[in-house]
C-alpha cells in the first residue's frame, strides 16, 4: 500500500474510533452568548457526524407555538421552566436526544408551551449552588412514547456539541448569578435533564460556583434521577422549597472514607454501592397548579387514557412518597442507547423494582451492540 493510500485509510480508521467531528468546532460548554441580544439564530454551525443542529436559538413571538424548534430554555422559578422533549413523535430521549426542543410553562419566549393536564406536580428546589426542578408530568403529552424511561440531556456528549445539539439554558433566578431581577439573564454552563417515566429532574448550576460540574455532573446517565436528583418531590403537589445541597454527583461516604462512583461500560450492569443523601430541604410554600400555569393551551394529541389527568394515581415508577427511603425517589432510568445510555434503579439498588428496571433497561441494550453513546 502506498504511503498516501495508508495514511487516508488511518485517517479514516482513526475517525471510525473516536468518533469526532473536525478539530477547531468549540465544544457547546465554551459558547457564551447573552440573553437576548447575543443569541445567535444557531449556535452550532457543525455539519458534523450527527449532521446539524436540528432547530434554533433565535426564538420569539414567530417561532413561539406547538411548532416552535426552539432550543434555547429556561430554569426561573416555579411558574416559569422548561424540560427538553421530541419535536415530533411519539419517540424516545434516547432517539431524539440531539433534537430535543424546549418545552416551557410561560409563553413569551418563543418555545413550545406544555400543554394543560401534562404537568401533575412540581417541587421547585433553591439550593446554595442550583436551582431544580422536579416535575411529574404525563410525557406522551410532549411526544414521548408511555414506556420510555428516559435519559439524560445536558450540554456535552461525547462530541461536546451537547444534547439537544446546540441547546443553550438561561436563568433569571440563580442563587449567585441572580440579580432579583427577573430581566437579567444568565447562560446557565452546566446544566442536566434527566427525563423519563413521566418524571422529569432539570438542574441549573450556578456559573459562579466553581463546583457547578461537580453538582451538575454529566457521566452517571445509566444511574438516574434517584443519584443525580436525590429528592423527595411528590405528585400532586406543587411547592418551592430552600434546599440544602446535594452531595457532589457519584461522591459518597463509605467507612469515613470519601469515595467517587464511576460508572461502568455501556453493555455492564450496574450495581449501586451506596445510596445518594437526600438533601434537607425546608420553607416549603405550596401552590395551586392552576395559579402557576393558568394559560397552558390545550394538547394537540391525546393523551394516553390512563392518568393523563392531574389526579393520576401516581403508581407508576417516577412517583415517589415522602416517607420512602431514596428507593423510593422518582428513576430518570433509560432503556435506549444514547447520551444518556441506560438502565437506572429506582434508587434502592437492592428493591425489586430496581432490579426489574434494571433487567428491561438492560435488554433494551442488548439490541444496540454497535451504538455510539453520547455520554
Ligand atoms: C425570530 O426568530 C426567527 C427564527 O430564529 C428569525 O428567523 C427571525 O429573524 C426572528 N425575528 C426577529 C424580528 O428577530
Ligand atoms: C420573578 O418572577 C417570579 C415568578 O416567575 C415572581 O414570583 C417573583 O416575584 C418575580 N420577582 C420580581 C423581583 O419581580
Ligand atoms: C407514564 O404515564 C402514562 C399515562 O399515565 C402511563 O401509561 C405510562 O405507563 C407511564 N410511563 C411510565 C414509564 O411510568
Amino acid at each position: 500500500m502506498s504511503r498516501a493510500a495508508l495514511s487516508v485509510l488511518l485517517a479514516f480508521v482513526a475517525a471510525a474510533v473516536a468518533q469526532q467531528d473536525p478539530p477547531g468546532s468549540t465544544p457547546l460548554a465554551e459558547k457564551h452568548f447573552s440573553y437576548p441580544d447575543g443569541i445567535p439564530y444557531k449556535v452550532d454551525t457543525l455539519t458534523g457526524i450527527r449532521g446539524t443542529q436540528s432547530g434554533y436559538n433565535m426564538c420569539n413571538s414567530t417561532t413561539e407555538g406547538p411548532e416552535s424548534l426552539c432550543q434555547t430554555g429556561f430554569i426561573n422559578h416555579i411558574d416559569d421552566w422548561c424540560v427538553w422533549a421530541p419535536p415530533s413523535g411519539p419517540t424516545t430521549i434516547g432517539d431524539s436526544e440531539g433534537d430535543e426542543v424546549a418545552w416551557c410553562t410561560k409563553p413569551g419566549r418563543g418555545t413550545r408551551i406544555i400543554p394543560a393536564g401534562a404537568i401533575t406536580g412540581v417541587q421547585f428546589l433553591r439550593a446554595k449552588s442550583y436551582v431544580e426542578v422536579l416535575a411529574f408530568f404525563d410525557q406522551t403529552l410532549l411526544n414521548m412514547t408511555p414506556d420510555d424511561f428516559g435519559g439524560e440531556l445536558d450540554p456535552h456528549g461525547r462530541d461536546l456539541r451537547g444534547n439537544p445539539m446546540g441547546g443553550l439554558i438561561y436563568s433569571n433566578g440563580l442563587p449567585m448569578s441572580g440579580s432579583g431581577d427577573n430581566n437579567t439573564f444568565t447562560q446557565v454552563i452546566e446544566w442536566h435533564n434527566f427525563i423519563g417515566a413521566n418524571f422529569s429532574c432539570f438542574k441549573a448550576c450556578d456559573p459562579q460556583d466553581p463546583d457547578a460540574p461537580n453538582y451538575c455532573y454529566n457521566r452517571l446517565d445509566r444511574v438516574g434521577i434517584s443519584y443525580v436528583c436525590p429528592n423527595q418531590a411528590q405528585n400532586n403537589v406543587f411547592e418551592v422549597c430552600d434546599s440544602d445541597n446535594q452531595d457532589f454527583v457519584g461522591v459518597y461516604t463509605s467507612d469515613g472514607q470519601t469515595l467517587t462512583y464511576t460508572q461502568p461500560a455501556d453493555d455492564v450492569p450496574i450495581t449501586m454501592p451506596y445510596t445518594a443523601r437526600i438533601p434537607a430541604s425546608s420553607n416549603c410554600v405550596t401552590y395551586q397548579s392552576t395559579d402557576l400555569f393558568p394559560n397552558l393551551p390545550t394538547p394537540t394529541r391525546a393523551a394516553a387514557s390512563a392518568g393523563a389527568t392531574p389526579t393520576g394515581s401516581g403508581s407508576g415508577a417516577g412517583s415517589p412518597s415522602r416517607t420512602g427511603s431514596a428507593g423510593s425517589s422518582p428513576t430518570g432510568a433509560k432503556g435506549s442507547g444514547s447520551s444518556s445510555g441506560g438502565a437506572a434503579p429506582t434508587g434502592g439498588a437492592a428493591t425489586g423494582g430496581a432490579a426489574a428496571l434494571h433487567g428491561s433497561a438492560f435488554a433494551a441494550f442488548a439490541g444496540l451492540a454497535g451504538a455510539v453513546f453520547f455520554l
